[in-house]
């Protein structure tokens, strides 16, 4: 690449300092990275660019850890990147971190039948514990005593129950950066958690299950008429977003959360069957079933502002007659 040797050469020769020397060969080097992950994985090199992008926010231990990690993140990540704020990389999922309400923006996880049998390879949630995660910096990280005096449960998104091969992947899942502030009866202990159930049956019955979870703060109308001082004023038929934050760094509780569920045929060259939810934070009868909440996953791209299966056609994956709520849901055998 001659450019690149003349801009070094001027860089040498204006006597920059050996600090931008070393950046470059730095930068150099992930990139060589990249280049040899994009060499082992086709879908790697469909999402190049994103994957620069990516990588730029990564931070030194991250980079450190490419080597290792970097297959595993492009087979979680296979069906591309929702969105790439705060990119964050653990060893059995992807997390993409919003500072300003200290809550993940999605977390990517990718399941197999193994890994989420009850009789795991012995991996317990009981040795593992909630702790801040002290690679985000100290003003935008949620904290224990956050959670504390809520009256909220702390809801893993990538849920412990879905890492058992290995007590490092279940003790990540209990990083603050993997949970919200989530209602316990009715929901947390009940309603989500039988979702995530669900994924898991799956998982068991397909084998391998890609699910992206996040939180939602959804609009809510305002009917025309009706005061109320306390959220957004004197109300004349408008949308509001309103949600509570708890503790000393205001950790937002989302007003609903989804999943974004992709299933892999078991079939030779069968596309992939995807479904979407959103769940109120709420208590949510018992007698409720879970399909109640099937969801156009444009709902979810448009509220949370992601991109799923970003540049590929989703006719390709999931038929050409993809086109209202309904139609996302069939039976798939
Ligand atoms: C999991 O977390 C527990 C509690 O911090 C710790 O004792 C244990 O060593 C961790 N295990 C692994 C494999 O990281
Ligand atoms: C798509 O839907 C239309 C109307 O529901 C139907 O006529 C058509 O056969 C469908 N096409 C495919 C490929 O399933």
């Amino acid at each position: 690449m001659p450019l690149v040797s003349i801009d070094l050469t001027l860089l040498v020769l204006t006597g920059s300092s050996f600090f931008i020397l070393g950046a470059y060969y730095q930068h150099h080097d992930f990139l060589s990275k990249v280049h040899r992950l994009i060499q082992e994985d086709p879908y790697a090199f469909y999402i190049r660019e994103k994957l620069y992008d990516t990588l730029q926010l990564f931070n030194p231990y991250c980079l450190d850890q490419l080597d290792g990690s970097s297959s595993r993140m492009s087979q979680i990540m296979k069906y591309g990147f929702p969105g790439l704020d705060d990119i964050r990389v653990y060893s059995d999922f992807i997390l993409s971190y919003d500072r300003r309400n200290r809550v993940a923006h999605w977390v990517y996880e990718h399941l197999r039948a193994p890994c989420v049998k009850s009789n795991g390879n012995g991996a317990h949630r009981r040795e593992s514990y909630y702790q801040a995660d002290m690679s985000v910096p100290s003003n935008f990280r949620a904290d224990l005593t956050d959670y504390r005096d809520s009256r909220f449960d702390r809801g893993h998104l990538a849920a412990a129950g879905n890492h058992k091969c290995h007590q490092t992947h279940c003790n990540e899942t209990f990083y603050l950066t993997n949970i919200a502030p989530q209602v316990g009866k009715g929901f947390n202990r009940d309603a989500w958690n039988n979702l995530e159930i669900y994924v898991r049956d799956l998982t068991e019955r397909y084998g391998s299950v890609y699910v992206c979870t996040g939180p939602i703060y959804k609009p809510k109308h305002q009917l025309r008429g009706v005061t109320d001082a306390e959220h957004c004023g004197k109300v004349d038929d408008k949308w509001c977003v309103e949600y509570e934050v708890i503790g000393e760094n205001t950790v937002a509780v989302p007003t609903h959360f989804f999943k974004v569920i992709t299933v892999e045929s078991k079939l030779p060259g069968g596309s992939p069957y995807m479904e979407a939810y959103i769940m109120p934070n709420a208590p949510i009868s018992s007698s409720t079933n879970i399909r109640n909440f099937l969801a156009d996953i444009r709902e979810i791209e448009h509220i949370a502002g992601l991109q799923f299966f970003n540049g590929l056609r989703r006719s390709f994956f999931f038929g050409t007659n993809y086109s209202t709520a309904s139609d996302i849901y069939r039976n798939f055998v």
